[in-house]
């Protein structure tokens, strides 16, 4: 497994960096990505699809890297929010929303090379990210 070291909190342990590192190498594909995006880097195939597949695989085990427990509510480091055990079906819909965007721009990749149709489809699967941590997340200070 790949982990996302430069991401992730130093001094989480357990589950909580475990689900840090699933996140922090997602944060790594998605910044690349957006920054093809954006024009501030050229546009690789490669690199989408590594960030798709990645997006996949974290959306599919996602729900299990937030246990509720005691170290996963409140283990050193966590930005995890009581509310995501506290509305759970809320939390695991915006998970399944996650999941379908990601295998949604897995096959718009597979169907098209337009760029344009690329962007629309990764930007709306990113939006599902930040909408999870918008509500689920401790804001940043
Ligand atoms: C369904 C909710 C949800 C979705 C979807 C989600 N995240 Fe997260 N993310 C969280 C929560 C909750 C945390 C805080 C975890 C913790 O601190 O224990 C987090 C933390 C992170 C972090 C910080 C990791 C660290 O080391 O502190 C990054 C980076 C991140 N997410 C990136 C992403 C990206 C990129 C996507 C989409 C491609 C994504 N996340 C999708 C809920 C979500």
């Amino acid at each position: 497994m790949v982990t996302g070291l430069a991401y992730s909190h130093s001094g989480a342990t357990g589950i909580i960096k475990e689900r840090m590192d699933a996140m922090g190498v997602m944060g790594d594909k998605s910044k690349i990505v957006a920054n093809m995006f954006k024009g501030k880097t050229e546009f690789n195939a490669a690199a989408l699809i590594d960030a798709a597949d990645a997006f996949v695989m974290h959306g599919t085990g996602m729900a299990e890297l937030f246990p509720d427990t005691d170290a996963s509510r409140n283990g050193h480091k966590t930005e995890a929010l009581p509310k995501i055990w506290d509305e759970w079906q809320e939390f695991s819909t915006m998970v399944d929303e996650f999941i379908s965007s990601s295998k949604a721009l897995k096959e718009t990749i597979n169907s098209t090379n337009d760029i344009g149709t690329l962007k629309k489809a990764f930007f709306k699967t990113t939006k599902n990210c930040s909408g999870c941590h918008k509500r689920f997340r401790k804001p940043k200070d």
